[in-house]
């Protein structure tokens, strides 16, 4: 009863918080009767910034910008053209724009939209945190908040009021280039951290210098393609749909999220971006989202030229807005706003989407306090790149770190070893980074901030002068890296190998693989590196999980360490020498090859092998690691499993608690997480479900007992009808190597 009320009262602060006033919506009203219909297009026409720039980076030019301002009355402007630009150039071009749009009869501003995806990716020297797939390993929600804090900071003191972020898509396909850009596999950590971060931008008040628009997305099923290739069909049951990946949108739109974008792709041969059923049905009436709709990059065309449910291109614009998009990001041209004129006057738009459509827009205007002061705020400005930005940073790195192995206590090294740094990763900036730093891609070094270490800068700031060797050159995929006949001459002189191997930054298609196995000249250089017989620390910074299952056997020990941002090398450094002692969990399944990408929440029958299988002792699930693994420097021990009542009656709610202890010598941090497996329902239960998750502290020998309380919407699932039910019947609850039954009855 208590958690209810509390829920309550949140929701109700949250509606508070975010509610536009009665003022505003008189001020909204009075502007959209004043507006010709050409204002109101151009209101939902979205350009990037090449479209009003010279061919030089950040600057404008002064004709096209009229035109896109005067003349087509675009309400928004987003992107870069080619690479991140100072604060005091965004403040240019925010000013140049908003100057402009002076000279437009209603002086409505323009609102500027940006990726920063882990931090603000487009300013030079913001502070870039761990990818959403690091943070997820972190299991740390408040640490979550805190980067996003930053993140929106950064991009409001450059002048920036609108974040296309975060992505709530599931990461259940390892092979999708976007897989980084997840929480994971696991619904539970996606709609909780995500609808963490969506506070975190927007709960000082959208008129305040520290907080900007978040945009959920890509709504939804974008992470489900069949081949994992970006952008391509997705075939998904309404029951699936319903299960894994619609949550993390129903809770940030309990979160307040001001924007959405949409899916690119296609589901059930439907393109998101035509699908009234999804935008509107779903998103609008059932979920009460009543923010503003945003398309991704030209997606409204391409329903004709990509997708061909649409005959002509102005078919395609009614289509989509008819289907509920509110704004188009056309964005390389005008087409849009022709289009959709020209579908209004004929009868194919009903002016009352446009008005509706345009509401939306001006009310995030007005929230964001666009007409107050649409030019970049100095107390906003204050605000960038603060020093504790990188404490933060630090914090975050180490806490993504996730030591998979540790064969007989390799590590930590002592740092009076000699240590040979190999591999493609070992002198990169971008391969720590990942997408979306400071370019799209992430790839072009000479953007980063000049004091970004490498791993092997980092390591050699642990050891005495000489302790480090390397056979290593600037340059991911430069040939010296993978020399294996210098590897062997350096390495007879090493007490370890420390390898570093995995994936150079991609965002998006780019990112396409053929082939989750690690690339033949990484695993070249690991037989090498092994055949040596000095021991071989793996360190993989990538955005997914690439096959380690032949090498795996010959690393004595393995740390992931995703793109985990500014601070990746120094975090890696640390946990390597003992600085800091482990604590990341896997967001995903580890996988082992491509017939083997069983997720941890599988159904029974995953799990089952067959007499006439040859390996019919492995269970179906058999991951190279396991969801939510990682290893720590001490032990911790689970014991005392407790339950409040037996029974879990109707509404009310149950308590869970264990004792932790920390039995090894070092302090450590530990996340308690808590599975449910219902033994039989009507729809095939799964056969574990993350329910909850707490992370603690705990100092050598101290406990501690941590509780849970669950309620009945905690343990539902979706049913044969779509329906979210919680079925009577027993339930196990799995906490460590400890577990439970209580009975649920209605
Ligand atoms: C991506 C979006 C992004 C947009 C604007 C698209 O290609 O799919 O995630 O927000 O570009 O940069």
């Amino acid at each position: 009863m208590k958690k209810l009320a509390l829920s309550w009262i949140t929701i109700l602060c949250i509606q508070f918080l975010f509610a536009q006033t009665p003022a505003e919506k008189l001020k909204v009203e009075a502007l959209i009767k004043k507006m010709t219909l050409e204002e109101k297009v151009g209101q939902m026409t979205q350009v990037t910034l090449g479209v009003v720039c010279t061919p030089q980076d950040g600057v404008l030019d002064t004709a096209a910008l009229r035109k896109a301002v005067v003349d087509y009355k675009v309400g928004s402007i987003l992107n870069v053209t080619g690479h991140a630009l100072t604060v005091d150039q965004w403040h240019t071009v925010i000013t140049q724009i908003q100057d402009e749009e002076k000279n437009t009869r209603l002086n409505i501003p323009i609102i500027y939209g940006l990726d920063g995806i882990h931090g603000q990716t487009y300013t030079l020297n913001s502070t870039l945190f761990p990818q959403n797939i690091a943070m997820a390993a972190t299991r740390n929600v408040d640490l979550a908040k805190e980067i996003t804090k930053v993140a929106a900071k950064e991009l409001r003191a450059s002048g920036v009021r609108w974040n296309f972020a975060p992505v709530l898509d599931c990461g259940r396909q390892p092979l999708w280039s976007r897989f980084p850009e997840t929480y994971g596999e696991d619904v539970y950590i996606g709609k909780t951290m995500g609808a963490a971060v969506i506070t975190a931008y927007e709960e000082d008040g959208l008129k305040n210098p520290t907080a900007v628009a978040s945009c959920m997305k890509h709504y939804l099923g974008y992470s489900a393609s069949r081949t994992g290739k970006d952008r391509t069909p997705i075939y998904m049951p309404d029951i699936e749909m319903r299960e894994y990946y619609l949550p993390q949108f129903r809770e940030a739109v309990k979160a307040g999220a001001s924007t959405l974008m949409v899916n690119s792709g296609e589901i059930n041969g439907v393109p998101v971006h035509a699908s009234k059923y999804l935008l509107t049905d779903v998103l609008r009436k059932e979920l009460g989202f009543e923010g503003l709709i945003v398309t991704d990059w030209e997606d409204i065309i391409r329903l004709h030229t990509r997708h061909f449910v649409a005959k002509t291109p102005r078919e395609a614009v009614a289509m989509a807005i008819n289907a509920g998009i509110d704004m188009s990001m056309v964005p390389n041209d005008f087409s849009f706003y022709d289009l959709l004129l020209e579908a209004v006057k004929a009868g194919e738009v009903p002016v009352s989407r446009i008005d509706d459509a345009v509401r939306r827009i001006l009310t995030l205007k007005m929230k964001v306090g666009l007409f107050d002061n649409p030019y970049p705020e100095p107390a906003a400005s204050a605000n960038f790149g603060k020093p504790e930005y990188q404490t933060i940073a630090l914090n975050a790195a180490h806490e993504a770190m996730t030591l998979l192995k540790n064969k007989n206590n390799i590590l930590p090294l002592s740092k009076d070893k000699k240590v040979l740094v190999v591999g493609p990763a070992a002198q990169s900036i971008t391969a720590l980074n990942g997408c979306w730093s400071y370019t799209w891609q992430g790839n072009q070094e000479q953007w980063y901030p000049l004091d970004s270490k490498t791993i092997l800068q980092a390591i050699a700031d642990k050891l005495p002068l000489g302790g480090v060797n390397t056979v290593t050159v600037k340059g991911f995929d430069n040939a010296a890296n993978f020399d294996t006949e210098k590897l062997k001459a350096a390495a007879a002189d090493a007490d370890v190998i420390v390898l570093c191997l995995g994936e150079n930054a991609y965002a998006e298609s780019p990112g396409n693989t053929r082939d989750l196995a690690l690339p033949d000249n990484q695993v070249k250089l690991a037989e090498a590196a092994a055949a040596t017989g000095k021991p071989v620390i793996l360190v993989l910074t990538e955005g997914r999980p690439r096959f380690i299952t032949g090498i795996e056997p010959k690393m004595s020990g393995i740390l992931m360490a995703y793109w985990s941002g500014k601070k990746t090398a120094e975090a890696i450094a640390d946990v390597l020498f003992g600085d800091y002692n482990p604590d990341g969990k896997l967001p995903f399944s580890y996988p082992r090859s491509m017939g083997e990408m069983v997720l941890y929440d599988r159904k029974p029958t995953e799990d089952v092998r067959e007499i006439f299988n040859a390996d019919m002792n492995a269970s179906g699930y058999d991951p190279m690691y396991r969801f939510g693994w990682g290893l720590s420097y001490t032990t911790f021990d689970y014991s005392d499993i407790q339950l409040s009542s037996n029974t879990l009656k109707g509404d009310g709610t149950i308590t869970i608690s264990v004792t932790v202890k920390n039995t090894g010598r070092r302090d450590g941090k530990n996340t308690v997480e808590l599975y449910t497996h219902e033994q039989y329902a009507s729809i095939t239960p799964n056969m574990q479900r993350l329910r909850a998750f707490k992370k603690i502290f705990l100092k050598a020998g101290e406990s501690q007992t941590v509780s849970f309380t669950l309620g009945k919407a905690d343990i539902a699932f979706v049913n044969a009808q779509l329906k979210t039910v919680t079925e009577p019947g027993d339930f196990d609850v799995m906490i460590g190597n400890k577990k439970a039954t209580f009975t649920y009855a209605q």
